[in-house]
């Protein structure tokens, strides 16, 4: 079978690494992908976002199997566009990504269905958002309801933070449309944890846990990214929370998906905060984590390939997840200057060096190769991940291939995994 992998970031080239294992793979495509994807697979230079071509491609190509990476194209109905044209794709409709592409209707749908999760309101006048802090003063958390890549939450220590909050995404438009609603919710604490699954409209399969760091400096500090790099599993996470995140969140939110006339195909990421009473939900993703995909993939066993179909076919229940016991750990490697506007085409060394090392694998976000050099082209850079016996081996030799790798205004996080290993 023919398979096409959309998007160009780490989790990608997790993806295409992972696709590649299974047996039932004869070719795979990576549209835009990167100079990582390029070394496993066929990059095709169309954009995750250019739906018209990619529908060309994979007609003219006979793509078997379209896994579809980025939240971008998913809402807008990328898939729905592709099974028009009765091709098989893997990723939710546009209906149902409207879980991740509006934090309003996510936030309404957990009330509606009782879920847990943080206490809001949604605002569309940027006048009654303002008043909202007459009577608030606390900590508080204000977003933008639209997609914004990961950038479109502010926490906020006070009344005034929560007005300039609100200015900053209501009235100066920092995220464009994104900013046309806002959701104001209550503040929580506690650790978080990234919980992915598999979801075939009815049953949901849950993968290992992961935990993401999401602050650009080391001890949690400076602005919060797409991901500095991550973690699996994430002790924190117990079994009876496992069980109680499925029962009591991912499979009554599939179902009230249903109900609703949205059945949810794909996977559902949920970002949880594992507060005093008890995890939260403070997110759903209508996609793959990016980095967590890169430390949950290198420690799955089970061929991926028959899970994206069975979600296609409605077998899901017929299936199960096999894990490696090691544990996993992703350092992202970033160019100067993101989350802000960064530096690129800087040459990259070493990336051969580092991907020699025992369990080890280089993934590539933001790289470009040009004449048999590798160059920076991207914020997130390259995710390198290692498996280990346990946390702070799998640390341990992440980083030491992390040292092999240079570029100028190269930027890394140092304390990846800390939670774990201290
Ligand atoms: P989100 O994109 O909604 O997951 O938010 C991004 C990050 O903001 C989360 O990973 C949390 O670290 C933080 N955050 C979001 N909502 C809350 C909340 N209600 N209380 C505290 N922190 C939050
Ligand atoms: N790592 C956070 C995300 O993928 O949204």
């Amino acid at each position: 079978m023919r398979v096409l992998v959309i998007g160009g970031g780490g989790r990608e080239h997790a993806l295409v690494w992972k696709i590649r294992q299974s047996p039932k793979v004869t070719d795979i495509y990576c549209a835009p992908g990167n100079a990582g994807t390029a070394e496993i697979a066929t990059n095709v230079p169309i954009a995750a976002d250019q739906i018209d071509q990619l529908l060309e491609f994979a007609e003219k190509n006979e793509i078997g199997l379209t896994v579809v990476g980025p939240e971008q194209p998913l809402v807008m109905g990328i898939v729905d566009r592709f099974q028009e044209k009765g091709l098989r794709v893997f990723g939710p409709t546009a209906r149902a990504a409207e879980l991740e592409g509006s934090k309003a209707f996510s936030k309404d749908i957990m009330k509606k269905y009782g879920l847990p999760t943080a206490d809001y309101e949604i605002f569309t006048s940027h006048e009654l958002a303002q008043r909202y802090f007459d009577k608030e003063t606390g900590p508080i958390v204000v977003k933008a309801s639209g997609l914004a890549a990961g950038k479109g939450v502010i926490l906020c220590r006070n009344a005034e933070e929560g007005r300039s909050a609100v200015d900053t995404i209501m009235k100066d438009k920092s995220f464009g449309e994104a900013g046309d609603q806002v959701v104001i919710e209550e503040f929580l604490e506690g650790p978080e944890v990234s919980v992915l699954a598999f979801s075939d409209g009815n049953t949901v399969l849950l993968m290992d846990s992961a935990q993401d760091h999401k602050a650009a400096l080391d001890g949690d500090q400076g602005p919060n990214t797409g991901g500095m790099g991550a973690y699996s599993p994430a002790p924190v996470f117990t079994d009876i929370m496992r069980q109680k995140v499925h029962d009591k969140m991912m499979l009554p939110l599939v179902r009230a998906m249903k109900s609703e006339g949205r059945p949810y195909v794909g996977i559902l990421y949920a970002g949880l905060m594992l507060t005093k009473h008890g995890p939260k939900i403070l997110e759903f993703n209508a996609r793959f984590g990016d980095p967590e995909t890169q430390p949950l993939l290198v420690r799955m066993a089970s061929d991926i390939v028959p899970l994206f179909e069975a979600c296609i076919d409605g077998t899901l229940n017929q299936c199960e997840l096999q894990w490696k016991p090691e544990s996993s750990v992703c350092v992202v490697m970033a160019a100067k200057g993101y989350p802000g506007p960064y530096e690129k085409g800087k040459e990259i060394s070493g990336l051969k060096e580092a991907g020699a090392l025992p369990d080890v694998a280089v993934f590539h976000a933001g790289t470009k190769e040009e004449g048999g050099k590798v160059f920076t082209s991207g914020g997130r850079v390259l995710g390198v991940t290692a498996t280990g016996a346990d946390t702070a081996s799998a640390i341990k030799k992440a980083y030491e291939a992390v040292s092999k790798i240079q570029w100028d205004g190269i930027h890394y996080r140092k304390d990846i995994g800390h939670r774990v290993s201290n």
